[in-house]
């Protein structure tokens, strides 16, 4: 049996733990029981996802989050769609936390009183157990029939500080819950809805895995991979969109959270799906020359396999050079600019154009040789872009930094290793 929650009549005072969510506009202040910051979702992050949910593709009923933690997640949802809800959680205090959420939520939109908000309630249970669940609220709010599920999300706990985990030590297990919740999922126009939010550090074949769990119970359904980031070129969240929520036509879609809270999201879609391979970018090298264009991509949108999307939009037939994949650092030769119009920056770390190539390593013991080089082709700042030891690199900076700033050069630029070689090119930047 489920235990029941009311949001508008929990009370606070056993929550040991509040803070405000400095992504939202309000600071909205959300209480989290012990251990459950961590875990909860920022709540620009949530309302982007959710507004990306187009709401008249969804089927009949409620929206579910069978494990959900403080219910950030969920509160942004129900408030999009104005469905009624349910979250799911395990842990009393987190039940109880995300309770209050969904109320303090409410109450901000004036809510507290609606329909939707009176048919709403946290249960602290098994997650798995959809009969359960919904048995327990059909008593509970004495419906003449179990309701159906409109949209279903799934946020599993995760094992922390592992780079790597395997899909069964998710909490709780993505086919747990399938089987749980499968019966009572209402079609949309394209069949159920469910959105799983996944570790961004699955591998490509665990996401593979991920897919074969889903068509074992839903042979074929629409899918949408989301690889969404809130820059320093981290993937924060990575999760699939399925049947009536997935994307139509669309197999990746990578959203990038820009720093201003009110400017809206850049989406990139398209790609190939999954199936076909994890879509990296083949490598292309070929020699460095003056005056050629060197752009280090943003490494998040390169990981979701959508950067050549991307740079066909941000240049005109150029056939793109691909020095570096992985890493912190993507490189890419072009022989024109990029044109970078709007928030397009946020996609790029930097861009400019080869000043002169230098054959020598960057150390410390480098760094007068690489300042007469820049001093010869006018420089006057110049960031380091190479991958240094994280020891050595302020060194390496500071040190031209205070030799450039005694001279009277005019450009500024950056440099970047040529990959694989021992050849260093000084840019100027565009
Ligand atoms: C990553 S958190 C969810 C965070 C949430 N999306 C938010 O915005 O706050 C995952 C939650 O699943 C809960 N959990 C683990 N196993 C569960 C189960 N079998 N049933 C219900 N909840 C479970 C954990 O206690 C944890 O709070």
């Amino acid at each position: 049996m489920h235990i029941v929650l009311q949001p508008s009549e929990v009370d606070s005072s056993s929550l040991s733990e509040s803070a405000p969510d400095n992504t939202s506009l309000e600071k909205i202040i959300f209480f989290h029981a012990e251990q459950g910051k961590p875990l909860a979702t920022p709540w620009q992050v949530a309302l982007t996802r959710s507004k990306m949910i187009n709401k008249s593709a969804l089927g009949k009923g409620i929206i579910v989050d069978c494990a959900c933690g403080s219910g950030i997640q969920l509160a942004a949802h129900t408030a999009h769609l104005q469905r009624a809800a349910i979250g799911i959680e395990l842990d009393s205090q987190r039940a109880l936390a995300s309770a209050v959420n969904l109320q303090t939520i409410a109450k901000s939109m004036g809510q507290q009183d609606s329909q939707r908000m009176n048919e709403t309630r946290v249960l602290c249970g098994d997650g798995r157990d959809g009969k359960g669940a919904l048995e327990s609220l059909q008593t509970h709010l004495d419906l003449p029939q179990i309701p159906e599920v409109a949209l279903l999300h799934l946020d599993p706990a995760r094992p922390r500080n592992s780079r790597s985990h395997g899909l069964d030590e998710m909490a709780p297990r993505l086919d747990e819950v399938f089987a749980g919740w499968a019966p009572y999922l209402s079609a949309g126009k394209r069949g159920p809805s469910l959105l799983l939010d996944l570790s961004p550090r699955l591998s490509h074949e665990q996401r593979l895995q991920v897919e074969e769990m889903v068509d074992l119970v839903w042979p074929q359904i629409d899918r949408t991979w989301v690889w969404t980031s809130r820059g320093r070129g981290r993937v924060d969240r990575l999760a699939l969109w399925l049947g009536s929520i997935s994307i139509p036509n669309i197999a990746r879609r990578f959203v990038r959270i820009p720093p201003n809270l009110q400017d809206k999201p850049l989406i990139v879609d398209g790609g190939e799906s999954i199936q076909k391979g994890d879509g990296a970018p083949d490598k292309s090298k070929r020699p460095p020359r003056k005056g050629e264009r060197v752009s280090l991509l943003d490494a998040a949108l390169v990981e979701s396999g959508l950067a050549n999307v991307w740079l066909n939009s941000v240049t005109k037939s150029e056939t793109i050079h691909w020095g570096v994949i992985e890493g912190r650092r993507p490189q890419i030769h072009h022989d024109h600019p990029l044109r970078l119009e709007g928030n397009n920056h946020l996609f790029v770390q930097a861009t400019g154009r080869i000043a002169t190539l230098a054959h020598m390593k960057l150390t410390l013991e480098d760094v007068d040789a690489l300042v007469k080089v820049a001093l010869d082709n006018d420089f006057q700042k110049l960031t380091v872009r190479v991958s240094l030891d994280p020891e050595v690199q302020p060194k390496v900076q500071g040190a031209i930094d205070r030799q450039l700033a005694r001279r009277h050069g005019k450009r500024i630029g950056f440099v970047v290793q040529q990959p694989g070689d021992e050849m260093l090119l000084l840019c100027v930047l565009e």
